[in-house]
């Protein structure tokens, strides 16, 4: 059973994830307007993620006897300069979410709630993927710099990512 202090929080973060989906559709418009289709392929496939991430805390949230509420989203940025900007502001955004998702478990642990603890792992360790394949690819395209050859290569890349469904039964079975 959540308490409402946990409760508040999840919704909290509920809404942060479905601002990451946002902000990663909106990344991924941004770059398919502009041939870039590859990187729209990433961008779409982190979106679906990101949803992932938002109902996986919807069912925990539900299964525990807590309400969800959802909240307003904040309108994403629209405009971007580079392929290197939309990365260093995923990754920048992807630390902020790092740090949310450690808040959230020293205020489970100030509570004793040693069940929403156990959940909040799996965002623990999602977090130092997301930085890591951010960081890769921040590397990558701070290498090739304005090449427009390295820059396709990097495009052709990232247009091999496929969203992997998590596997059924989710969370909130039984
Ligand atoms: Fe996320
Ligand atoms: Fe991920």
């Amino acid at each position: 059973m959540l308490n409402e202090r946990m409760a508040e929080a999840l919704n909290t973060q509920l809404n942060k994830e479905i601002y990451s989906a946002y902000l990663y559709l909106s990344m991924s418009a941004c770059s398919s307007f502009i041939g870039m289709k590859g990187f729209a392929n990433w961008f779409m496939v982190q979106y679906q993620e990101e949803m992932v991430h938002a109902i996986k805390i919807y069912n925990y949230v539900d299964s525990q006897g807590g309400q969800v509420k959802l909240m307003a989203v904040e309108q994403p940025p629209t405009e971007f300069e580079s392929a290197l900007e939309m990365f260093e502001k995923t990754l920048e955004h992807e630390k902020f979410i790092t740090k949310s998702i450690n808040d959230l478990v020293n205020l489970a642990i100030e509570e004793k709630d040693h069940a929403t603890n156990i959940f909040l792992q799996w965002f623990v360790t999602e977090q130092i993927e997301e930085e890591g394949n951010d960081n890769d690819i921040i590397s990558k395209l701070k290498l090739v710099g304005d090449k427009g050859n390295g820059l396709f290569m990097i495009d052709r890349e990232l247009a091999s990512r496929v969203f992997t469904p998590p596997a059924q039964p989710e969370e909130g079975q039984g």
